[in-house]
């Protein structure tokens, strides 16, 4: 939209949510650090967001897209858990249209885009940057409202963020008028933050063309708008603004990096939501073990010497702090799910998944407990977090939930996203798999689940490689990855040494042949049996062929046992050279 980065690439925002995970907002990933390794995992539909990315006090993520006129999407639940948007989540249907305080003829969409009467830009635009504001040197009101620019517009559209039983509407805090709007042609806001200091910041482009060559060739609309005002003759004036209030101060510039976690602790509970986060992710950084016992004090709500009377969101934030030292455990858990803030509740279930995820039956029933809460962002967080468990217990407390609040509109709305989210997996394998006996469509569908949490971190979900050349796509490779199985194999057990087809990636092929025989078996028969079928061409071979596609384990051992003494990686050169079975 804004920025020419190079093709390929895509524009990304990124964004360290409370739940120390770095969601983005283009590709259908997250990344967390942990042990000093920079961990990926995979999101079911992608967060489908375009430029801004921000979090609230508790972890809620607001995504934005410009391309779709959005200006705003993706904030009611986690995408980790899928896709839920409401088309009736904007005031009263009137969210959408903007309110610019000068003429704005250089439209991309022409003059269908412009109100009649003044020639003011009538809907969205280019919504992005958007942020929640979460200091404390502006009045409080602003506190937790939504932020988002249209540079277009030339404005900054201030919401309200308000929860209806669970479900989240955005509403214009001002009636036909915006928070800030500018009579500068080149009043380009791209971005807003909040500030150590309290304050809210504001990125200024500060440009006078704002649309992509692709948009403004000769004799486009736009380009004689350029010419026309001479939009074209500003450039390279950049700025950023800090939004300040008469009469009060800016709060002091932090320290946060020279100062001992102790310290680092009581800044859990500043009011300024900057130097809680700064604070949370510099404990865990340091991995400083020593604070542990202070912080499960105050996620309890204990008074204790570095902080006297933890608040709720310093609770929220010693809770995370656990989580991202790996030192969470049960009791505090079980005790933080009986706190009397409803979002403390909620960050305790939202983290208990790591025992759910186990089938834990003593986390399942302490979840239980909270069947009834008041709070439906506490019900919403207990369905979706129970979605991972197995068990026919949890089962029965999410439909005993949602059978007693069948009127409500978030839970409707999260269990249909969940139903989504498994019909995504069965459209994507289930008429391909129609055809196969239950042994090798077992071993296809585990094959599926390894490589979604192993291989796609680096090939990418959808096997097209990700947007910065970790890995090699394996999509659209199909000749490659179908012909030679024995070079498939030896790939999967000692590892690959580029360069591929004359290309360097970031990586190198890592060596998996600690695992077991069935579970290469299973991954490449994934691999080949989707590529595969992808491919038109081979998909007449398919069925026939399915002996030469998939691999069995007993292939696998084949070749272990061929290749025992090889301990380094392969390179294509070798594997070719000792190729002498072609399957195709
Ligand atoms: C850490 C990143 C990483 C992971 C995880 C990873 N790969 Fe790779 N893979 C690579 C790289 C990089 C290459 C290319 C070799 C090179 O450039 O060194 C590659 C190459 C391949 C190739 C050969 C592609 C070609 O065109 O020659 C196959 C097949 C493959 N990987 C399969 C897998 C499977 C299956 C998994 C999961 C079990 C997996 N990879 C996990 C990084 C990774």
């Amino acid at each position: 939209m804004i920025l020419g980065f190079p093709e390929g690439i895509n524009e990304q925002v990124r964004d360290l949510n409370l739940d120390n995970w770095i969601y983005v907002t283009v590709d259908p990933v997250r990344f967390r650090y942990r042990n000093d390794v920079l961990q990926v995992d995979t999101l079911i539909s992608g967060s489908n967001g375009q430029w801004g990315l921000t979090h609230d006090n508790f972890g809620r993520l607001f995504f934005s897209n410009a391309g779709a006129e959005n200006a705003g999407s993706g904030f009611q639940i986690n995408p980790v858990y899928g896709q839920l948007d409401f088309n009736d989540a904007y005031d009263d249907g009137t969210f959408g249209k903007v309110w610019p305080i000068i003429k704005t003829p250089d439209v991309q969409g022409g003059i269908d885009r412009l109100r009649n009467n003044d020639s003011t830009l009538n809907h969205f635009t280019a919504a992005c940057g958007q942020s929640i504001f979460r200091g404390d040197h502006l009045p409080k009101d602003l506190v937790g409202n939504y932020l988002i620019n249209d540079p277009v517009a030339r404005v900054i559209r201030r919401a309200k963020v308000i929860n209806k039983s669970g479900k989240i509407i955005l509403e214009n805090v001002y009636s036909k008028q915006e928070f800030i709007a500018s009579t500068d042609m080149n009043f380009r806001p791209v971005n807003t933050y909040t500030g150590p200091d309290g304050c809210l910041y504001i990125v200024d482009m500060h440009r006078g063309i704002i649309q992509e060559g692709a948009w403004t060739g000769p004799d486009t609309y736009l380009r004689t708008q350029i010419m026309r005002l001479k939009l074209d003759q500003n450039v390279q004036h950049g700025r950023i603004y800090r939004l300040g209030y008469d009469g009060m101060e800016r709060g002091p510039k932090p320290q946060i990096l020279n100062e001992p976690t102790k310290k680092l602790v009581q800044y859990l509970d500043h009011p300024n939501g900057w130097w809680r986060d700064n604070a949370q992710k510099e404990i865990i950084r340091r991995d400083d073990q020593s604070v542990i016992n202070s912080l499960k004090r105050i996620a309890i709500g204990e008074k204790g010497s570095m902080l006297k009377q933890p608040s709720p969101l310093a609770r929220i934030h010693a809770l995370w702090t656990l989580e991202g030292l790996n030192s969470i455990d049960k009791d505090i858990l079980f005790a933080a799910m009986q706190d009397k803030d409803a979002q403390v509740r909620r960050t305790a279930v939202w983290i208990s998944e790591y025992f759910i995820k186990k089938d834990d039956e003593q986390t399942i029933m302490k979840v239980q407990e909270l069947k009834d809460d008041e709070s439906y962002d506490v019900l919403s967080q207990i369905i979706l977090s129970l979605s991972y468990s197995k068990t026919d217990k949890a089962k029965a407390i999410m439909k005993e939930i949602l059978a007693k609040n069948s009127k409500n509109e978030m839970l409707e709305g999260i269990q249909k996203s969940l139903k989504n989210n498994q019909e995504e997996e069965v459209k994507k394998f289930g008429s391909m798999l129609a055809n196969l006996n239950v042994t090798n469509r077992t071993m296809i569908l585990e094959g599926a689940i390894t490589y979604k949490s192993i291989c796609a971190n680096c090939h990418g979900v959808d096997g097209k490689g990700l947007f910065n050349s970790v890995a090699p796509p394996l999509v659209g490779n199909y000749e490659r990855m179908l012909q030679n199985k024995d070079a498939m194999i030896k790939i999967l057990l000692n590892g690959l040494k580029g360069p591929v087809e004359g290309k360097s990636y970031l990586d190198i092929m890592p060596a998996m042949g600690a695992n077991s025989n069935e579970w290469i078996a299973g991954v490449l028969s994934f691999i080949r049996y989707d590529l595969a079928l992808s491919n038109s061409s081979s998909k007449e071979h398919a069925p026939g062929n399915l002996s030469k596609i998939l691999v069995s384990p007993e292939q696998v051992k084949k070749i272990r046992d061929q290749t025992a003494k090889r301990k380094s990686p392969w390179t294509w050169a070798e594997l070719e050279e000792n190729s002498h079975t072609k399957d195709f």
